[in-house]
């Protein structure tokens, strides 16, 4: 198709207008940013192997990649133990929302009145701030998605969405209320999903073999996700196939875990599946899936743990469905800082301690998601990350014309955007080789990489990536 001709005509063009870009383009834009990588070393480079060797005390070392100066990290540079000053487009595997050390937050941790805030971590269940209502409205509820005026603070992800869990099954038992104990329910994720590591996230996690092996899990239901083809514009025929066949079945399993004596409480999805290969859905498939959940009595959870924050290039992902009632629940963490739950009145837990731990999330991480959702809003960063991600996907469609053994399938919202890489091995060597010339890279799914840079990530830092991926590329031709 012509589209596809004239990508391939800009992708040879590519060497050179990213030399010229990079030549040409403003130094930095971002105030506290360094103006590029800077290598010492291969990484991880001796220090970092050094302290490696000494590190013995936990069962993670064989997944550390190197050791981190974070007092010398700035902006969208990563700085290892050795110097190496990488630009990080993978952010604490999507954790950073506004880059390292921004002067805003460094700020907000001088001022000595945040002092008590960091020192003392409160049980928020039962002894919470003074302030803690008031924190609340500045940063989670400011930004809460329609429909949902409450939030619960949890810890981290896992534990958002495994009582988020909890929260679908007691407002279920509640619409129906018999006998007390513990019922047959069930909750219906979708294969390749990711909700995390702990047991009932676990059940509805499906990426990876090796994170479920040798754990017991729930005879819960699994749809298929849409297997898309991309560019999504290009093939939405077949597209809408798809995913009409993976809805039918979605409403297959439903009444027949019903007919099981195990109902479908709840449906969890992401909106763009992330650890699974990043698999993008249409907003017609979600505003479908929604009514099966509406038509069927089944909470609808989604999960924007990964999507939320502003990568995608509105603050939710699930916006881009617009929908005046998108979901029962939308679980976050990642981005957002804190961890946690916004849901509907009805999901609200009808006694105390229903749904409790000791900390239930910490305040300090309130007041530092407030100060980012301030610099979000006065630096127009979502704007910014419609800018670059248009930049970033277009310079990604023009390597893959380039290098069409190599890459396929470019995708993307904002600068969530991912590539498939030819085979496993392949992507392996691309990952290490972007990482010594200073470019750091995550994987997902099978063969994908994904670009999770901070909301920081300018035009500029984009032909700065794609200038080394495309020396990179070259190698491996
Ligand atoms: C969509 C999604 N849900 C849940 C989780 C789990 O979060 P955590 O690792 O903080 O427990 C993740 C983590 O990557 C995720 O991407």
């Amino acid at each position: 198709p012509k589209n596809n001709l004239s990508r391939a005509k800009k992708g040879r063009n590519l060497q050179e207008s990213c030399r010229y870009v990079s030549k040409a383009a403003p130094k930095t834009q971002v105030e506290f940013d360094y103006d590029g990588p800077s290598m010492k070393t291969s990484v991880p480079g001796t220090r970092s192997q050094v302290t490696h060797k000494q590190h013995v005390y936990s069962q993670n070392v064989g997944a550390i990649n190197f050791f981190c100066n974070y007092d010398e990290s700035r902006g969208n540079y990563l700085v290892d133990v050795d110097g190496n000053r990488m630009l990080d487009i993978y952010t604490q595997i999507s954790s950073i929302p506004i880059g390292y050390n921004h002067p805003a937050l460094l700020k907000l941790m001088s001022n000595p009145n945040n002092l008590s805030t960091l020192v003392n971590r409160p049980a928020l269940g039962i002894l919470p701030p003074e302030n803690f209502p008031n924190k609340l409205t500045e940063s989670l509820l400011s930004v809460a998605p329609s429909g949902m005026g409450r939030v619960q603070t949890m810890a981290c992800g896992s534990c958002s969405n495994e009582n988020a869990y909890k929260a679908m099954f007691i407002w279920y038992r509640n619409k129906e209320r018999d006998v007390p104990g513990c019922p047959e329910l069930s909750i219906l994720s979708f294969m390749g999903a990711f909700h995390g590591r702990t047991m009932g996230c676990l059940a509805t996690t499906h990426s990876k073999a090796i994170h479920k092996l040798d754990v017991p899990s729930f005879d819960w239901p699994i749809a298929p996700f849409p297997k898309l083809q991309y560019p999504l514009e290009e093939f939405s025929r077949e597209n809408a196939q798809e995913e009409a066949r993976c809805l039918e079945e979605v409403e297959d399993l439903i009444v027949k875990w019903r007919q099981k004596g195990k109902p479908v409480a709840g449906i969890v999805i992401e909106p763009i599946q992330a650890e699974g290969g990043d698999n993008h859905a249409s907003p017609d498939f979600f505003r479908s899936l929604r009514n099966i959940a509406c038509k069927h009595g089944c909470a609808f959870h989604v999960d924007e743990v990964q999507t939320g924050g502003g990568n995608t290039g509105k603050f939710w992902a699930h916006e881009h469905w617009g929908m005046d009632d998108p979901a029962d629940i939308v679980s976050f963490s990642k981005k957002l800082l804190t961890g946690g739950y916004y849901h509907k009145d009805e999901l609200q837990a009808d006694k105390p301690y229903r749904i409790f731990n000791t900390w239930m999330g910490d305040p300090s991480k309130n007041l530092l998601l407030a100060e980012v959702l301030n610099v979000i809003r006065k630096e127009n960063l979502l704007e910014e990350v419609t800018r670059s991600g248009k930049a970033l996907i277009n310079g990604l469609y023009e390597l893959q014309a380039q290098y069409p053994g190599i890459l396929s399938r470019a995708r993307g919202q904002g600068t969530f955007c991912a590539i498939d890489i030819c085979d496993d091995a392949t992507r392996s060597s691309i990952l290490l080789k972007a990482r010594d010339k200073g470019v750091l890279l995550g994987g997902c799914g099978d063969r994908s990489i994904r670009f999770r840079p901070a909301l920081v990530f300018k035009d500029y830092h984009v032909h700065i990536f794609l200038n080394i991926f495309n020396e990179v590329l070259a190698q491996h031709k």
